[in-house]
């Protein structure tokens, strides 16, 4: 059962990831796949357990990136595994171009060595990417990514971390393309990357 308190929060996030799609879209005036988004987001150089990975290094790619930890009970596994089976969905030579990412808003337990473990067992080719908790808001904050610390009463864990989810779609100039919101089907993440791929 979730908390009232939990279901109040999560609609909360779902508002303001709405507003977020709003805001963004008025910055370009156009939908989400021409011009994309950019203002969102921008280059950052994180740490994964094979050494610092920046965004700038992956142009020619395109970069989903998802924001999540590695504790979490749910939301991440949903959303990482729909990543995965969008990424199925593509042919080897789309794959080869595209780079996946997933940055952990939980630094606090998850090191680079962790982080980049969870990280394969979705995909081998998704990079995990931690750093100090400063350095992981920064990018996070950059994203508008909405993440809280909340205290886990009668746990072994201790506290989770709720978290707004959506994966920015990258394109091979640095710029969000696309922004695939929480529950889309492996399909439409495919079809996002496709379009991304495509310029
Ligand atoms: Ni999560």
């Amino acid at each position: 059962m979730k908390k009232p308190t939990q279901v109040v929060f999560l609609g909360v996030l779902a508002i303001l990831s709405i507003g977020i799609g709003l805001w963004a879209g008025m910055q370009t005036g156009s939908n989400d796949k021409v011009e994309g988004y950019p203002d969102l987001g921008g280059d950052f150089t994180l740490l994964s357990d094979k050494g610092p990975v920046s965004l700038q290094d992956l142009r020619g790619k395109v970069v989903p990136i998802y924001f999540g930890f590695t504790h979490c009970p749910d939301v991440c596994i949903t959303s990482l595994s729909a990543i995965a089976a969008g990424l199925k969905q593509l042919d080897d030579s789309e794959r080869a171009q595209i780079q996946p990412l997933f940055i952990s808003i939980d630094p606090e337990r998850d090191d680079p060595a962790r982080v980049g473990e969870y990280a394969r067992y979705f995909h081998p080719s998704m990079i995990g990417l931690s750093g100090s908790l400063e350095e992981v808001t920064k990018v996070a904050k950059a994203h508008f990514v909405i993440f809280e610390k909340v205290p886990l009463d009668n746990s072994d864990m201790g506290y989770t971390m709720d978290h707004s989810s959506i994966v920015y779609v990258v394109g091979k100039d640095g710029v969000i393309k696309t922004l695939i919101h929480h529950g889309e089907s492996p399909d439409n993440i495919a079809k996002a990357l496709r379009d991304a791929l495509a310029g």
